[in-house]
């Protein structure tokens, strides 16, 4: 298996990503319950990733109650996939869309999340183009790139948001080096991340969370890329817990902060960075790392999984059908949404 997530005889497939790096384990469901159980203990993670996730999710829905005969039973199964996680629009965008063909039967609606998954690799290539070209623009010579939480093939279903453009980079002779942060508390940067990196020969070091502002303080980064799970229609971006701090951290070493995300992930329907509803999660994430206790049991925690961060710290959006260059002036509202890139020699095939 080369995806992320897939459907394969009658099942959602998926690399559990609670066992990586340690074991490449791939996880069978078929039914809904236990999909919405694998995105919300992250089995399944990442934003494009969730949206295909979902689409998927409400054939296992419509197997489970046909969507014309016992609609009510099926809708209701839908909506605990759509409710599983807040933050990501993807999710709810990529039921919305499987969903959008459940009168024509169940067979459209596993069209339609194929195409879902297909949308998605091809925007994670543009992006990846897009974005290479931009930070070659910026940075005018090979680059040293920090990036927060994983925004790789393992949140997109193949190449991914802000990791493309560095493994693009890497492609290109133009990458000195990556700098991924572990990003705690789940450490997506440190287990899921440097797995991805050394799997493409990229060369990278690890730092943690709180060495971000000193190492770009001092000059030891080019640029910031980082992902996002929902883009308002004022330019505020939501992503992992901490990327709001690396975005004040950028602007106060002078350095580039570009966040790459699908137009998948840019929701119409969400006005202001304000009305992003933020994730919190269970406080023993925080107060044991991989089983192990290291806080008082009975400390009282909060856990926020994601922040926002407000169109003044963002240098540029690069999606895969446009590059916004807030910097420069430009707005989501003033950037029309054009063609996207396609890699020179496409070096992959998707087959359903
Ligand atoms: O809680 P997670 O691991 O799902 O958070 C994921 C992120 O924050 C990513 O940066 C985001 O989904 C954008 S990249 C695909």
């Amino acid at each position: 298996m080369t995806r992320t997530v897939d459907w394969l005889h009658d099942a959602v497939e998926l690399i559990d990503q609670t066992r990586l790096p340690q074991d490449e384990v791939v996880l069978r469901i078929d039914d809904v319950p236990t999909l919405v159980d694998a995105i919300q203990r992250l089995a399944v993670r990442g934003a494009p990733a969730l949206g295909v996730t979902g689409g998927y999710g409400v054939v296992l829905a419509a197997d489970a109650h046909d969507p014309v005969d016992d609609p009510e039973r099926f809708q209701a199964l839908v909506r605990t996939i759509r409710e599983a996680r807040p933050t990501a629009v993807n999710l709810g965008r990529g039921v919305d869309l499987a969903l959008a063909a459940a009168t024509s039967g169940r067979d459209a609606i596993l069209a339609a999340a194929h195409a879902l998954r297909d949308d998605e690799v091809e925007a994670s290539w543009s992006m990846g183009i897009l974005g290479a070209d931009l930070v070659t623009d910026l940075v005018g010579r090979p680059a040293t790139a920090m990036t927060i939480c994983n925004t790789g093939g393992l949140a997109c279903v193949e190449r991914g948001t802000a990791l493309a453009v560095i493994q693009e980079l890497h492609e290109r002779d133009q990458l000195i080096e990556a700098l991924p942060l572990e990003t705690r508390p789940l450490l997506q940067g440190g287990r899921l991340t440097t797995w991805e990196l050394a799997r493409m020969g990229a060369p990278h070091r690890l730092l943690v969370d709180a060495a971000a502002a000193s190492v770009l303080a001092r000059g030891l980064a080019d640029v910031v890329l980082v992902g996002a799970d929902r883009i308002a229609r004022d330019g505020c971006t939501a992503n992992k817990i901490g990327t709001l701090a690396l975005a004040l951290a950028a602007q106060y070493a002078g350095i580039p902060f570009v966040v790459v995300a699908p137009e998948s992930t840019v929701d119409p329907d969400t006005a202001t960075g304000a009305a992003i509803a933020i994730e919190d999660r269970a406080g023993d994430e925080v107060t044991a790392v991989r089983g192990i206790q290291i806080a008082d049991p009975a400390t009282r925690v909060l856990n926020p999984a994601f922040d926002v961060t407000p169109p003044e710290l963002i240098t540029a959006i690069v999606t895969d059908r446009r590059v916004v260059r807030i910097g420069r002036g430009d707005r989501l509202d003033t950037v029309a949404v054009g063609d996207r890139r396609a890699p020179a020699a496409p070096s992959r095939t998707v087959a359903n």
